[in-house]
């Protein structure tokens, strides 16, 4: 294994998309961000370099910091933020896994442009399960705003005022063509015969989106960095923060094919039909106008999402086996609710909130971990509730009282104990899917279903032998899902919605993994150079 040095200077830069141009906050001038290559067992050390006006932390999205928390990146969870002026060195060693993650920023919103491609190839030497592909290639997906993260902030921010819906899809930094604009849109080249892996990454803020190319099936063969048994579908359905591996062959006629994304919300509250389109593009075409597709998914077309969620098996085979626990320790319920807390410097005296378990978690001042680790108290509780406070039919009405708690709670658990967390959405006021994303884990969904979670009988059908492995779920609207993992990772571990505008009302809550006792089983120390707050 190597060592691979970045440097990434975060500057701002003036971006052109929409026939309008605005200075955006990037990495290394790159809208989306450079990629990051490196091998499984390789370890990555990244300076970054704050040139801009704005904190800036940086998340490694799955990977899974194996004792090293320090490098995580969310904002006053693992660390204070990098100041403008500042710099921070982030190291960290990959194991175990291989497949393509995403890094973005993890402070406020401004991860809707600084975001970028993580590549982990296997060890040297070692195949992919799958045919070997004759390329690869990389599609990152966002949204484009027209206007700048302060004001899609600030209105998330407000009372009764419904999320600020982006002006654009891109894709690889794109948008679509637009009339009088010069964006011609992305294109895909391949050459005819050949086949391509596809590495997608959902870098969007607040959409779940679906990814379709025109007359081509995709095989999956990967998800979140942990292989897949192959599975053939013409739609992938990828939430934010999800990356998807999959397997495409040019075997069509020689020509241009359309490729599209489109957003997907099981409960349309917000008009959102952009479509983002880009070009698949035979080698020696100028075939004129592309091939479009048959059709796109609707905006809530929910049967799509959940038969794909439903294809997805671990590989689990000799090599790659899936090591799902058996024996659970820690049995925890968590219901996701939305609700309207009093808030004195509101327009209405109120604002809309979001919750698990009825807490709406409050941002500390002081990162958590260091909390934790120099005893600071104060900052964080250990109390977060195992249960939902007020139970209620969850698919049902919404209970009389909206009201959350506020609190910066956190759930302890022993080094190498198992937890699973069956995640209960409901129908309180914009019903929506949430894909919930864990820090420092993979966890196996092992279950899913429409209603209330029964704790009788839906164990009965639990998935233990092939689930699919990944970082971050979608927990659908008035369903549940169910998710295990070993606690084998010391330190403190955001959970939360990849949905922006959720995570800004306080759908997240964090675990805490002691330490064990073996000596490979403590949190390192914080390196020197750790920001204060
Ligand atoms: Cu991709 Cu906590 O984030």
């Amino acid at each position: 294994s190597r060592v691979r040095h970045y440097k990434f200077s975060v500057v701002m830069k003036n971006a052109t998309k929409l026939c309008s141009t605005k200075p955006i906050v990037t990495v290394n001038g790159k809208f989306p961000g450079p990629t990051l290559y490196a091998r499984e067992g390789d370890t990555v050390i990244v300076r970054v370099v704050n040139h801009v006006q704005y904190n800036i932390t940086i998340h490694w999205h799955g990977v899974r910091q194996l004792r090293t928390g320090w490098a995580d990146g969310p904002a006053y969870i693992t660390q204070c933020p990098i100041q403008p002026g500042q710099n921070y060195i982030y190291n960290f060693t990959i194991s175990g896994q291989r497949g393509t993650l995403l890094w973005h920023a993890h402070i406020t919103w401004i991860r809707a442009t600084v975001h970028g491609a993580i590549v982990i190839l296997p060890k040297l030497g070692v195949p992919y399960p799958f045919p070997t592909p004759d390329k690869e290639k990389i599609i990152v997906l966002g949204e484009w705003w027209k206007s700048d993260i302060e004001t899609m902030i600030s209105q998330a921010m407000q009372a009764g005022v419904a999320p600020n819906v982006s002006d654009a899809h891109t894709i690889n930094g794109q948008t679509g063509p637009v009339p009088n604009c010069s964006s011609t849109g992305f294109t895909l080249h391949v050459e005819s015969g050949k086949t391509y892996l596809l590495r997608i990454v959902n870098a969007a803020v607040n959409d779940e989106l679906f990814f379709k190319v025109a007359g081509h099936q995709l095989t999956v063969v990967e998800v979140d960095a942990a292989y897949t048994k192959p599975f053939k579908t013409d739609t992938i359905f990828i939430a934010p923060g999800q990356t998807t591996n999959a397997l495409l062959t040019a075997d069509q006629g020689i020509g241009k094919y359309l490729i599209a994304i489109s957003p997907f919300m099981d409960t349309v509250v917000a008009v959102d039909n952009v479509t983002g389109i880009a070009t698949l593009r035979y080698q020696g075409t100028n075939a004129f106008p592309p091939t479009m597709l048959t059709s796109i998914p609707s905006q809530n077309a929910t049967p799509v999402t959940e038969s794909f969620i439903a294809s997805l098996k671990s590989l689990n085979s000799n090599q790659y086996p899936a090591k799902v626990p058996l024996k659970i320790d820690h049995s925890l319920y968590f219901a996701i609710g939305v609700g309207v807390n009093p808030c004195a410097t509101c327009v209405n005296g109120s604002r809309v909130v979001a919750d698990i378990n009825n807490v709406t978690f409050v941002m500390p001042t002081t990162a958590l971990l260091q909390a934790h680790y120099y005893n600071i108290s104060g900052v964080f509780t250990d109390d977060f509730p195992a249960n939902p406070q007020i139970p209620f039919n969850y698919t049902g009405a919404p209970p009389s009282n909206l009201q959350t708690m506020n609190g910066t709670k956190v759930y302890r658990v022993a080094f190498n104990s198992t937890v699973q967390v069956v995640f209960q959405g409901t129908n309180i006021i914009a019903p929506e899917s949430h894909p919930t994303h864990l820090h420092g884990f993979n966890f196996y969904a092992v279950g899913r279903g429409v209603g209330n979670f029964d704790p009788e009988n839906d164990p009965k059908s639990f998935n233990l032998v092939d689930p699919v492995e990944r970082n971050t779920l979608s927990v659908p609207t008035a369903g549940w899902t169910a998710i295990r993992f070993t606690a084998d990772n010391p330190g403190i571990w955001f959970l939360h919605c990849h949905l922006e505008v959720h995570t800004t009302w306080g759908l997240k809550m964090a675990f805490l993994v002691d330490n064990g006792k073996g000596p490979n089983e403590s949190l390192l120390p914080p390196p020197s150079d750790l920001p204060m707050c």
